[in-house]
């Protein structure tokens, strides 16, 4: 079985990803660290010195190839990675995989995206003000592939523990 979470940056994919897997007991795949492993570069480095749309290939690979293995997992993709080359379509094609949309309120992601910028090539260059009307315009246009997953899990003001299980609900 393959589960796989996907979101907005910073809605806790690799987060909930990591407890889910212990708790299940299957190994867990944060796809941004694995194409990092594969290319040998950082997320950062791939967007700098070989531009978004290698990077968005490069994704979109390594996406089939974890979903075409026969292990089972829990794997957290990309913010991008549903909005991009058929992935969602992909994912909802492939056996025995199962998708969750963690969905947060724009608040929720612009009060955690403030302090997490750096590590984030698209939004790293903009202010306080230009990130709040990047994130609800974004955020909008990629709701019509988030939505796309299998389930909606609410995370707005819950803790790790319910989000877990809310997810775990639909996995017994
Ligand atoms: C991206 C999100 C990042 C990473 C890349 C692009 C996006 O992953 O894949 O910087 O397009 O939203 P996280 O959602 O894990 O930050």
């Amino acid at each position: 079985m393959k589960t796989v979470l996907l979101g907005y940056m910073a809605s806790g994919k690799s987060t909930i990803g990591k407890i889910l897997a212990t708790e299940v007991g299957v190994p867990f795949i944060d796809l941004d660290h694995y194409i990092e492993a594969q290319e040998n570069k950082t997320v950062t480095e791939i967007f700098n010195e070989k531009g978004e749309i290698y990077f968005r290939l490069q994704e979109h690979k390594y996406l089939k190839e974890l979903l075409n293995s026969k292990d089972s997992f829990i794997l957290s993709l990309g913010g991008g990675t549903p909005c991009y080359a058929n992935n969602m379509d992909l994912l909802n094609s492939s056996e025995n995989t199962i998708s969750f949309y963690l969905k947060a309120t724009i608040k929720t992601l612009v009060d955690r995206l403030n302090n997490q910028q750096d590590q984030r090539p698209l939004v790293a260059n903009l202010s306080p003000n230009e990130l709040k009307e990047f994130i609800a315009k974004h955020l909008f246009e990629r709701s019509f592939y988030y939505e796309q997953a299998a389930h909606n899990i609410y995370i707005d003001e819950k803790e790790i523990a319910t989000i877990v299980s809310d997810i775990r609900f639909f996995l017994a």
